[in-house]
């Protein structure tokens, strides 16, 4: 069953069950009140009749069967019928005597007995063929609030009164009853709604992404309620896999691309040495030499295309506040041996620090300083400038034609595309350098150099 539904029906059924109960229990009550109130009125107004002649017995010795006429006719009203019964429950008289006046009803001798036993507060609802009486009984005691009971006085009176009260109240309640259960209905039908709409949104948006629609998105609003703060996280979730699918699909085919043509150039070396078509020792070890700077590009390129898919993933930077010399000084150290003939120098200001992630920055500036050393041809100079904040890599090259200086960020990008790099450094440069925040600059002059800076947020 839909949840929306399930919603209205348990709502239903408990606001159904409170009233149902309430209500019963309401009316129990008033009924109750109601009799009790009637039957203690009948007394009432028999009381003085009752008593007037109880006192005449006393007086006179009497017994009850001289004065149970007139005791009966006195007690009998237009509402009020009346029956006088002695000792032993026998009717000794009744007091109809007008046509509009109630008849007695018949006694229920159970009831008798127990007046005659003493009970003083005695009613009961009897069927009659006019409808519904309370009849109550009251002791007839001589003398007055004695113990010696001589007989007993039945009246009984029409429920037509209380009746229409209860009917009344009994409609009331139907009225609330049905009004509650409807209006409890609407509320469930627009809360299941309210519940349900955006988890139904969510199960089409699953749906739609588990068919390929990466793009798709929760469409809820991000409240700060329970189903905002689900759509943020579903949303943010999403974007993530897509980013990471992206990455990972952007790494394969990067890489079966890029590795197709030194794969080709490997195997054919090893077909030709496996047929045994390379003779001479010399050309041996230079196919062997081929093979291994092959072997050594492929797994560069790998490494590279590596830390650009985690980047493209974002995985994020362990941003921190970082000594820029300390880094210099060990991407310098680092490249030192492969840069014989070039000078190699960090020309810092103390105290240079900025927010970025050390190793990636330790990657960057590790790239800048590979390229500045394979293009600055010998008996030249590399300089690492670091103020707070800024990193410059300046080489003493030939620079970067203006033509190309838009491109050589882009992934792939190399010139000469002969050349032994993959065209990925920059490429890895660029993208560290968003990933904390900075900015990279590249500005060079053909024949004088090229001069790469980097710029990141500083501490406070
Ligand atoms: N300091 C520089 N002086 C002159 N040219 C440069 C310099 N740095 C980069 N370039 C040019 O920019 C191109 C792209 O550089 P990038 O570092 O992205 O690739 P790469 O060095 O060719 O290969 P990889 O770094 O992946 O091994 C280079 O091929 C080169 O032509
Ligand atoms: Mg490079």
């Amino acid at each position: 069953m839909k949840l929306r539904w399930r919603i209205v029906l348990s709502i239903g059924a408990a606001l159904a069950l409170i009233e149902g109960v309430l209500g019963l229990a309401y009316y129990a009550e008033l009924q109750r009140f109601l009799l009790d109130h009637s039957a203690q009125s009948l007394r009432a107004q028999a009381k003085p009749v009752v008593d007037r002649y109880m006192r005449q017995l006393e007086a006179t010795g009497q017994p009850l069967a001289t004065v149970a006429r007139p005791l009966a006719r006195d007690l009998t009203s237009r509402e009020t019928g009346a029956l006088v019964l002695d000792r032993s429950g026998r009717p000794l008289a009744f007091g109809k005597f007008l046509p509009e006046e109630p008849a007695p009803v018949v006694p229920d001798p159970a009831l008798v007995e127990r007046a005659l036993a003493g009970a003083n507060e005695l009613y009961r609802v009897l069927q009659d063929p006019t409808g519904p009486q309370l009849v109550a009984y009251v002791p007839l005691r001589v003398p007055v609030g004695s113990s010696n009971i001589v007989g007993v006085a039945q009246l009984n009176r029409g429920l037509g009164e209380a009746e229409s009260t209860l009917a009344r109240v009994r409609w009331l309640l139907g009225l609330t009853f049905a009004a509650t259960l409807g209006a409890g209905a609407v509320l469930a039908l627009l809360l299941g709604h309210h519940i349900a709409l955006p988890l139904e949104r969510l199960a089409d948006t699953c749906r739609a992404i588990a068919a390929g629609s990466w793009g798709r998105r929760s469409e809820l609003p991000h409240g700060r309620d329970e189903v905002g703060q689900l759509a943020r996280s579903f949303d943010g979730m999403v974007q993530r896999l897509e980013q990471l699918i992206a990455a990972q699909q952007r790494f394969a085919a990067d890489a079966g691309h890029q590795l197709k043509t030194p794969l080709a150039a490997l195997r054919g070396h090893v077909e030709l040495l496996r047929r045994g078509l390379i003779g001479e020792p010399d050309r041996v070890r230079a196919s062997y030499e081929t093979m291994q700077e092959l072997v050594d590009r492929m797994s560069r390129m790998v490494r590279k295309l590596t830390i650009l898919s985690n980047l493209d993933a974002g995985v994020p930077a362990q941003r921190a506040d970082t000594d820029l010399v300390a880094v210099a000084r060990a991407v310098l150290r680092d490249f030192g041996p492969a840069a014989s003939g070039l000078r190699l120098e960090v020309v810092a200001r103390d105290g240079a620090r900025a927010l970025v992630d050390p190793a990636q920055l330790y990657e960057a500036l590790g790239n800048l300083v590979d390229n500045a050393i394979r293009h600055t041809p010998p008996g030249g100079a590399i300089t690492v400038e670091v103020e707070p904040g800024r990193v410059r890599v300046r080489d003493t090259g030939p620079g970067i034609p203006p033509d190309r200086l838009t491109r050589i960020f882009d992934r792939f990008y190399r010139y000469p595309p002969t050349g032994d790099g993959a065209g990925l450094g920059l490429a890895i440069v660029q993208s560290i350098v968003r990933a904390n925040g900075g900015t990279v600059h590249v500005a060079s002059e053909p024949g004088r150099g090229a001069v790469f800076t980097l710029e990141f947020p500083t501490p406070q």
